[in-house]
């Protein structure tokens, strides 16, 4: 397959090999407003441009990487898809809900193919657990507490672009960044909550940031489920642990083992029958370690399902539809973290438009007297 990337800095690398070296693609051209001969070294094959459009009107590549800060994926993603492109998008597919609508409607008119990189689904035992809850092995899910706050970033990397860390530029902080990964985990597994309760703001360790760097949130669901969420980038050391408790027992998965307590009868069940003032029933206990992927692995894993996709052998592990799901779970912790009230779903866009625009005026201000995000 013959590919153009679009976009061209950090993440270029891991991109690259994975097209070159597992997909054994053939990169055609590459775009980026600051591209140099030197990011050229890894693609000497391809041919240099500075401006997307050019790109799309004078190239026939089968597929369009989108490389970009996420605030032009939509935008880009949208004109490839227009070009005739297959695409295949960074995560987030946008930074808010309504800034996807004209996406939406150019996938609509689409043959093409639509992927966005959450290549978290394939870890493997995010795959274990998705299995599992699939067989129902833990009965009716009741509670799941889910922290990933293994995601310090510091100062510099803050101030390694222009856009990072800022309501303007970047769309916001950890939620818009870093936990995607988590909200879609979320949403891969367990669906979307209706209700979305939160604390969000930034902490002193990035006291020149306005953007949320800690978000605590509380998530209801139409069963009755509830999940604690809770992330940060200014946290050290971090955890990535999720536990899940059904009427069939407890699951955690941290650090690449899966801890399982099974009961043998359901809780509700045994409760029915249970005459013993502080009875408990004994649960089966079982650990299994899964050896996990590496970062590039993970993203050569998304690559691949997306070439298979376009060859028509299989659907792309995460769907636009999808993808929006995790926008709109962003935007609603972030709107119910600033705001201090519950917010149900589907978010009401034009609520999040405004509260957004309101972020992007105070920080405009904080600009103009000196401070720098
Ligand atoms: N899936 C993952 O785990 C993962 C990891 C890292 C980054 N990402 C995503 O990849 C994207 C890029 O992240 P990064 O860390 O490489 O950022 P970066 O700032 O290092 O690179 C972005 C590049 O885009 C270029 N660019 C900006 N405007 C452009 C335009 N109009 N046309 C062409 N190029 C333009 C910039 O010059 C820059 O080189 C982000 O959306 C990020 O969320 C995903």
């Amino acid at each position: 397959m013959k590919y153009a990337l679009i976009g061209f800095g950090t993440i270029r690398h891991t991109h690259v090999r994975a097209i070159h070296e597992i997909c054994h693609g053939e990169i055609v051209a590459v775009c980026d407003t600051r591209l140099d001969r030197k990011m050229l070294e890894s693609v000497p094959e391809a041919r240099p441009y500075w401006d997307y459009r050019q790109l799309l009107q004078q190239e026939k590549a089968d597929a369009v990487v989108v490389l970009t800060p996420h605030m032009l994926h939509p935008e880009i993603s949208a004109a490839a898809l227009q070009a005739g492109c297959h695409v295949f998008c960074e995560k987030p597919v946008a930074i808010h809900k309504l800034q996807a609508e004209p996406l939406a409607a150019a996938i609509a008119q689409s043959d093409r193919v639509f992927a966005v990189n959450y290549m978290n689904r394939f870890r493997p035992d995010v795959q274990a657990v998705k299995t599992m809850l699939d067989e129902n092995q833990l009965g009716r899910i009741q509670t799941v507490h889910f922290v990933n706050n293994n995601w310090l970033r510091s100062r510099a990397y803050y101030r390694s672009s222009d856009w990072r860390g800022t309501w303007a530029r970047e769309g916001g902080g950890v939620l818009t960044n870093q936990s995607p990964h988590d909200l879609d985990r979320i949403i891969y597994l367990f669906g979307l909550p209706m209700e979305v309760a939160a604390q969000a703001g930034t902490s002193e360790f990035h006291n020149d940031l306005l953007v949320e760097d800690q978000v605590d949130a509380l998530l209801s669901f139409p069963n009755g489920m509830r999940l604690y969420f809770s992330t940060a980038t200014h946290l050290h050391p971090g955890v990535d642990r999720m536990e899940i408790w059904g009427d069939r027992g407890y699951l955690k998965m941290e650090n690449g083992v899966v801890t399982l307590a099974q009961l043998e009868e359901p809780l509700t069940a045994w409760n029915e029958r249970n005459k013993e003032m502080f009875g408990a029933p004994q649960p089966t206990w079982s650990e299994r370690k899964i050896a996990p992927l590496s970062f590039d692995d993970l993203h050569a894993a998304g690559h691949v399902n997306f070439a298979r996709a376009v060859a028509g052998q299989e659907p792309v592990m995460t769907s636009f539809a999808q993808a929006l799901q995790s926008v709109e779970l962003a935007n609603a912790m972030v709107l119910a973290g600033y705001t201090k009230k519950w917010v149900t779903l589907p978010l009401d866009a034009q609520a999040y438009l405004h509260f957004f625009q309101e972020m992007i005026r105070r920080e405009q201000r904080s600009e103009a007297n000196g401070a720098k995000h």
